[in-house]
């Protein structure tokens, strides 16, 4: 299970998006806050705003329990052959994904029905984790995260050619972590 970009393997997370979708990707809130519903009242747990890693990210608004599960990847479940008949060609020429692959039959298009967790970025020292089950997907925190901390998960991306130099050059990693490995590729098996 892992972010998924098109023609990426099936392994692992997948993210991928090398398309001009990604060039055309929805317009999400700013500041929106994704949260639970007490009594009527919506608690809001996190925030979708700008992040310095990139683009926009999502950030805690309060503190967040190790374990705890945050928030669920959603979108239009597609298989992955109508993900790369959709996405193919516009994700030759970029790096940009809001494709998570659940499993080796369904994928998940945040691009369409998409929810805050598509926004969250990648990192190469991660606090949350990215878990199937029953071919859903939720984000769980790795560890305790503090109100203003951006919530961020190993994208682990893994494609289907050989992850040369130049290929992982193409999909760098700001991530800014002392163990940065520089791409959010992932390692092949
Ligand atoms: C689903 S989007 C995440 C939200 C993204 N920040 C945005 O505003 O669209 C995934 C894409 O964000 C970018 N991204 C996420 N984490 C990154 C990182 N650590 N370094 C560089 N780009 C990153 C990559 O282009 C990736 O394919
Ligand atoms: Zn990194």
């Amino acid at each position: 299970m892992s972010q998924k970009k098109t023609g990426s393997t099936r392994s692992k997370s997948k993210k991928s998006f090398k398309n001009k979708e990604l060039n055309k990707r929805p317009k999400a809130p700013l500041k929106k806050a994704a949260g639970r519903k007490t009594a009527g009242k919506s608690m809001p747990r996190v925030v979708v705003r700008r992040s310095a890693i990139h683009g926009r990210g999502v950030f805690a608004v309060s503190a967040i329990a190790r374990g705890e599960r945050i928030l669920e990847y959603t979108g239009e479940r597609i298989s992955h052959e109508e993900a790369d008949r959709r996405y193919g060609d516009l994700h030759e020429n970029s790096s940009h994904t809001m494709l998570f692959a659940a499993n080796d039959e369904i994928v998940i298009d945040a691009t369409k029905r998409g929810g805050p967790a598509r926004w969250i970025n990648h990192s190469c020292s991660p606090n949350c984790e990215a878990d199937e089950v029953d071919g859903r997907v939720f984000i769980s925190a790795a560890r305790a995260i503090r109100p203003g901390q951006e919530l961020l998960y190993d994208y682990n991306l893994v494609l289907e050619e050989r992850h040369t130099p130049k290929l992982k050059r193409e999909h760098p990693c700001h991530c800014g972590a002392r163990n940065c490995r520089g791409t959010l590729l992932g390692k092949k098996r």
